[in-house]
Parts: structure tokens; C-alpha cells; sequence
């Protein structure tokens, strides 16, 4: 396993795909998860705005504020050492004016302390990708199910499944990158455009539901880990159960407190009392 010990950066992504280096990254939220993934060698920690869906119970990523994702990009940049964190632009926050992106965008930085940002869309945010690279601030790409969009795409569905759709897809991609993002989130199309547009840009690909040919991989944490259980999209897999094992844990703890098992000594505490009382 290739995992350095020193800090992961923006350019080193560009040097992985160049080397043929498979990128890692997960989405996270909080900073025990970010420092465990961080322990773990996963290359690039997401504070996506899933943490709508998967954090705060939320049935889309659309009512997500610019506060929630400070607060949560703040918590993540405290767990990580080595891995990158990038930030999510939520819904609206950029997609206004590129002035708009810009100071938003600054608040992931300067408040959140991330590294990058990612944005959904492609030709139509391009500008908006070019003004905030000019200005210094590294952004990720992220096309295909792009959910900020969910409305419109009429549900979370895979893309660019004709040859048009596919053909407007790379188009996308070459715009984001000409404009400057240094890697692209493809989400749920199909494996055989995924390959096309890792194979067309220099910039890496980060898959997701997108098959195997893409330069690196995504997933939902919640997703992964068998915590969230109410969808797992089909291309998920689950690397543990933990949602079984918090039930079975919070299950046996509530047993040992109803039992007096828990803490120790629990049921002999009451014989104490009238020790204690006359002390
Ligand atoms: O918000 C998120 O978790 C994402 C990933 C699905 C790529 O954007």
C-alpha cells in the first residue's frame, strides 16, 4: 500500500494520475471519523453536502447553508493530518455570480480551513471554476447525478446514458478543466463514459457509481461503513455493518443499566447508602 506520510496536496493528485496511483477519498463530517480515515490512508477526506442526507436527516442536499458546512469542514480539517479536505459548495452558495462563489468559497477556507472546494455542473459554472482557481482557491469538478440538481433531473438517477448526453458529458469535463479544476467527481454514469472522459483529460477522475476505469474512487462514508441503511445505492459496498453494531451496542447498554449490571457495583450501591449516610 502507497500511503506517504506527508500532507497530501492539490498537485500531488496530478503526479498520482500521472503515476497510475488509484486516489482514495471518503466523505466525512466530524472530526473522529476524519481522524480515523485520515489513520486509515484514505488520500482526500469530502465534507459533502450528503451530510444532509446522512447527518442531519434531510431527504436532499438543497436546504444545506453555507454555516453547516463550516461548522463540519471545521471539524474535519481538526481530525485530519495528512489527507486533503475538500469542502462542498452548497446549493446556490456559487451559482449567482462567480463574486458570490469567490466569498463563499473563502469561508471554506478561511473559516473551515479546506483545502479545495468542489462545485456541481459543467459548462454552465466554468466561468465560476476559472474565477475562483484565478483567485488562488483550488476546485473540484463533479459531474454526471450531480444531486444539487435533483429536482431538475427529475431524481437521483444514472446520466449521460444516450450518446448525446455522453457526448454534452465529455464536453463538460474538457470545459472544467480547461477552466482550471485540478480533479472531477463523476457520479453514476455509465462505466464506458467514465473511461472516455479519464482517458480524454489530464486532470484525475474520481468515480463514483462510475465504474472502474475512473482515476480514483468516492464513497459516502454512512454508505460504506453500514451506518446509513434507509438507500444504499446499488453500486455501494459496504466494507462493515457498523449501524448493526451501534444497535447491538446501544442494545446491551440499555440492558446493563435497566439490569444494574452497568456501572459496576450498581446493584451493591444501594447497600452503600446508609454508609453514606452517616458520613
Ligand atoms: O456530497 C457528497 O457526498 C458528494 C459525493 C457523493 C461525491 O458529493
Amino acid at each position: 500500500m502507497h500511503t506517504p506520510a506527508r500532507k497530501i496536496r492539490v498537485p500531488d493528485l496530478l503526479l498520482m494520475k500521472e503515476r497510475g496511483e488509484r486516489i482514495v477519498m471518503l466523505t466525512a463530517y466530524d472530526a473522529t471519523m476524519a481522524r480515523l480515515f485520515d489513520r486509515a490512508g484514505v488520500d482526500l477526506l469530502l465534507v459533502g453536502d450528503s451530510l444532509g442526507n446522512v447527518i442531519l436527516g434531510l431527504d436532499t442536499t438543497i436546504p444545506i447553508t453555507m454555516e453547516a458546512m463550516i461548522h463540519h469542514t471545521r471539524a474535519v480539517t481538526r481530525g485530519a493530518n495528512r489527507a486533503l479536505v475538500v469542502a462542498d459548495l452548497p446549493f446556490l452558495s456559487y451559482q449567482v455570480s462567480p463574486e458570490q462563489a469567490i466569498q463563499n468559497a473563502a469561508r471554506l477556507f478561511q473559516e473551515g480551513g479546506a483545502a479545495a472546494v468542489k462545485l456541481e455542473g459543467g459548462r454552465p459554472v466554468a466561468n465560476t471554476v476559472r474565477r475562483l482557481t484565478e483567485a488562488g482557491l483550488p476546485v473540484m469538478g463533479h459531474v454526471g447525478l450531480t444531486p444539487q440538481h435533483v429536482h431538475y433531473l427529475g431524481g437521483m438517477r444514472q446520466q449521460a446514458r444516450s450518446d448525446k448526453a455522453a457526448q454534452e458529458l465529455i464536453l463538460d469535463a474538457l470545459a472544467l478543466e480547461d477552466a482550471g479544476a485540478f480533479a472531477l467527481v463523476l457520479e453514476a454514469i455509465p462505466d464506458a463514459v467514465a473511461e472516455v472522459v479519464t482517458s480524454r483529460l489530464k486532470i484525475p477522475t474520481i468515480g463514483i457509481g462510475a465504474g472502474p476505469h475512473c482515476n480514483g474512487q468516492v464513497l459516502v462514508s454512512y454508505d460504506a461503513l453500514g451506518l446509513f441503511d434507509s438507500f444504499v445505492p446499488p453500486f455501494v459496498k459496504q466494507y462493515a455493518q457498523l449501524g448493526q453494531m451501534v444497535l447491538r451496542a446501544a442494545q446491551n447498554y440499555a440492558n446493563d443499566v435497566r439490569e444494574g449490571v452497568f456501572p459496576k457495583g450498581a446493584v451493591a450501591g444501594r447497600d452503600r447508602a446508609p454508609v453514606l449516610a452517616t458520613l
